[in-house]
């Protein structure tokens, strides 16, 4: 991997490449990392979910962040879109497998969310 030092403007330059198995392995640990240090996935909302039933998470990467939200609240509606088919085919497995059926994942470019209703 390596990490253009002038990115062409105008262009997405996200610094690695997403659809790589290592930049999925960099995420995951770093997710584990952070969600560790910061005492959970949102821990400034640990007195109550009330009055959110839905959450967006744009650049989800593989996910896991949203999956935990939707593993300790599964009344609430959690979306994930990234630009990577590998990230979001991964996330959506392990929603699957843990029987999550309130997340739901989508391969998306960030823009594209501006001119499609579908998901909001
Ligand atoms: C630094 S990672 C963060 C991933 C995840 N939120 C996490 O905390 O583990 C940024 C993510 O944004 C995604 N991304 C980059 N450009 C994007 C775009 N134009 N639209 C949607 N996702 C994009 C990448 O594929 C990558 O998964």
């Amino acid at each position: 991997m390596t990490t253009p030092v002038e990115p062409p403007a105008g262009e997405n330059v996200y610094f690695n490449d997403p659809e790589s198995g290592a930049e999925m392995a960099r995420l995951i640990d770093q997710d584990r990392l952070i969600t560790q240090c910061m005492g959970g996935a949102l821990p400034e909302q640990a007195n109550g979910f009330s009055g959110i039933d839905r959450m967006l998470d744009i650049g989800c990467g593989p996910g896991g962040w949203l999956l935990d939200i939707a593993f300790e609240h599964p009344e609430i509606e959690v979306v994930g879109i990234d630009i990577s088919r590998a990230m979001t085919d991964y996330a959506r497995g392990r929603a699957e497998v843990q029987g999550l059926s309130n997340a739901s994942f989508h391969a998306m470019d960030a823009p594209a969310l501006a001119v499609s209703s579908q998901l909001l």
